[in-house]
């Protein structure tokens, strides 16, 4: 094998992010995909014996989706919505066996279908929020908390300072997770919860 071919192999994942970036720069946020270590501290939220799936939301290459595996989690057990088909097509190639549901993470009750009304273990995001107003990044989060249980996270990666979701109603949680060095651009992961049982917000879904 060629040089040229053997540094193909090894940064594949990178050239296909690099590819979605010129494809649609605001959709994929960030010019590199997550760092393995920043995608394994997001992954370390979840209970892979607690019985319930996982909700993974702009996976691109699938660097998340590796360590949500590496994690433990069946892959029959992870739903991972992306937008774009592209990174569709290369998802169902390297993960066969995740539902793979190539649609509008703003949309999930058509994206999801029949697995509308599914609750999952956690939900783990990339999709870039901080180009979007504030009342949509708030609208997605009070939506992803309604799919999972109380006190289950929805995680999120973001390149800026604060929380894209800086202030939540009464009985939800915001929790800073961690900040990540290792990572281009150093990266902030921030942890949306619900800490009480509360009649869902049907103005959101
Ligand atoms: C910053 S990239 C993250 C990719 C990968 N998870 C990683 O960490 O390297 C954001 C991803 O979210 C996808 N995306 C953006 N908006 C979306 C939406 N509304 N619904 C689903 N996926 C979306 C983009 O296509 C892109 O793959």
């Amino acid at each position: 094998m060629s040089l040229r071919q053997r540094v193909g192999l090894k940064f594949k994942d990178e050239i296909e992010f690099l590819k979605g970036w010129k494809r649609d720069r605001a959709a994929v946020g960030a010019i590199t995909p997550t760092s393995v270590a920043t995608a394994a501290r997001m992954a370390d939220v979840i209970q892979p014996n607690s019985g319930l799936p996982v909700l993974e939301l702009g996976p691109g290459t699938g660097v998340i989706t590796k360590a949500i595996l590496k994690r433990g989690v069946d892959p029959r057990d992870l739903i991972s919505v992306e937008y774009s088909p592209e990174f569709c097509r290369h998802l169902r190639q390297e993960f066969p066996s995740v539902d793979v549901r190539c649609g509008d993470a703003f949309a999930l009750d058509l994206t999801l279908g029949a697995q509308r009304d599914t609750t999952f273990d956690c939900v783990i995001s990339a999709v870039p929020l901080l180009h979007l107003a504030p009342e949509k990044r708030l609208a997605l989060v009070l939506d992803l908390l309604e799919r999972v249980p109380v006190g289950r996270p929805v995680v999120q990666i973001t390149y800026g300072l604060l929380s894209p979701v800086v202030a939540l109603p009464a009985g939800y949680e915001i929790r800073h997770l961690a900040f990540s060095i290792r990572n281009i651009p150093p990266a902030q992961l921030w942890m949306y919860s619900k800490s009480a049982k509360r009649e869902p917000l049907k103005q959101t879904r």
